[in-house]
């Protein structure tokens, strides 16, 4: 019997994904200046095992190796993002050329080798001489962040043509100023939602710059979504589905396509967002290029309130496989998810900017062999494949991650590499899912 060839279009951006802090390591070389990362890592009790992305991958100086390996996978695209307090140690005003040198360097050798760079802007690592200022709860940054992205469109806007102003700003605002499971590290809710409001807001007003500085690029913004299910059918977990949905998705999405914040939101939040004026709406629904989507499970949304007479929600469904974060994998989530992004909220392209699982590695006879890791992302790939036959236009998808690395508040106890490292010798191991991945790109098709 043969099998079926799940073949992509033509030009395709097969990529994988990095971060800045969770790489490169160099915390404090060559004029960097301290971000947000560096003090909370740095802060005893925050970070699993007290780890720090002090030294990481010490990608800022195996770059060169690096992106051999890219080229031996035969990735067609590379999404990295860029060290603010790189470029300016103080957040504003002077530039640390070396920082500059560094990317630009970086950018030169990627085309060389025939990989398209891809640009996050910000990817959390905030100067700390900015969180001093107030950070994101406060207004002024949003300059900072048009200063920084003009400076950095401006010198590679050249050569550099995909950008994503921000990842994933629902955790940076959330999971940063409410949660406090992430740098700064705050708990309050009004704090987060105005972090929030004036990350959209730094977007909307860096998209002009960047288009300006860079012809013909294409700008976009990655969001992590999650599309949420009731636990059970009662009106009650359907609620929390509602809200679920609304604080993680359309909190953002509705903003950026111009439908404003969702008033059932703000509503719950109990805020009266008067941090935001007049024309900020407008500004934040800048047309975009694309959409980023990083895309790792769905939420099962069970309500807390019971009330007389109901019974006791309870989870009537739940796929069993789970990965090392405890996440659900189920690839049909994907696929809704982007039949949602395209029909109802009509993005003129979609990537998947990140979409990855974290499983347990072990080195044997110096070969990592991952087919948990390998069957989650084939999988996810079929999803994405169904969604581009129904009309939906994926333009790209990128694993995350390239390389085992700094897996935030869990340090480095969560492996998601298809390439692996040993973080005592800084070895590279091309997993068995990045041998199988260099495949599926040299087909163009997964099997
Ligand atoms: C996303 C982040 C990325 C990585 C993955 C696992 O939320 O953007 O840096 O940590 O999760």
């Amino acid at each position: 019997m043969t099998k079926k060839l799940y073949s992509f279009p033509e030009n395709f951006a097969w990529g994988a994904a990095t971060a800045s802090y969770q790489i490169e390591g160099a915390w404090n070389d060559n004029g960097k200046g301290e971000s947000i990362w560096d003090r909370f890592s740095h802060t005893p009790g925050k970070v699993e095992n007290g780890d720090t992305g002090d030294i990481a991958c010490d990608h800022y100086h195996r770059w060169q190796e690096d992106i051999i390996l890219m080229k031996e996978i035969g990735l067609k695209a590379y999404r990295f993002s860029i060290a603010w307090p790189r470029i300016f140690p103080s957040g504003r005003g002077e530039v640390n050329q070396a920082g500059i040198d560094f990317y630009s360097q970086l950018v030169d050798a990627l085309l060389e080798a025939g990989i398209k760079p891809f640009v996050t802007l910000y990817h959390w690592d905030l100067p700390q001489a900015l969180q001093d200022e107030g950070g994101w709860p406060k207004r002024k940054i949003v300059d900072a962040f048009v200063e920084y992205a003009d400076l950095v469109s401006r010198v590679l806007g050249d050569r550099v043509k995909n950008w994503i102003t921000l990842n994933e700003p629902w955790v940076s605002a959330f999971v940063g100023h409410e949660e406090g499971r992430h740098a700064p590290g705050i708990k309050d809710m009004h704090t987060a939602v105005a972090a929030s409001h004036h990350l959209l807001l730094s977007h909307g007003l860096a998209v002009p710059k960047i288009r300006e500085n860079s012809p013909d690029a294409n700008v976009g913004i990655t969001l992590n979504l999650s599309p949420h299910e009731p636990a059970s059918p009662s009106i009650f977990d359907r609620k929390a589905t509602i809200w679920g949905d609304g604080y993680l998705n359309r909190f953002f999405l509705d903003p950026l396509v111009g439908r404003g914040y969702p008033q059932d939101i703000v509503n719950n939040f109990g805020s009266a967002m008067e941090f935001a004026q007049r024309d900020d709406l407008d500004t934040i629904a800048v047309p975009i290029d694309f959409l980023g989507v990083n895309y790792y499970t769905r939420k099962i949304a069970r309500s807390e309130v019971v009330s007389e007479g109901e019974n006791e929600p309870c989870t009537v469904f739940r796929g069993d496989e789970i990965t090392e974060m405890d996440w659900e994998v189920y690839p049909e989530g994907l696929y809704n998810l982007l039949g949602r992004m395209h029909f109802d909220y009509n993005f003129p392209a979609i990537y998947i900017t990140e979409n990855g699982a974290a499983f347990k590695d072990q080195v044997v006879n110096s070969e990592v062999d991952d087919p948990q890791r390998l069957s989650y992302i084939k999988r996810h790939l079929k999803q994405v494949h169904r969604a581009i036959e129904v009309g939906v236009p994926v333009k790209g998808y990128f694993v995350w991650s390239l390389m085992d690395n700094f897996e935030w508040a869990h340090g480095y106890t969560k492996r998601f590499g298809i390439i692996y490292i040993d973080y005592e010798t800084q070895q590279r191991i091309p997993k068995s899912s990045a041998k199988w991945y260099a495949q599926v790109i040299r087909a163009n098709a997964v099997e």
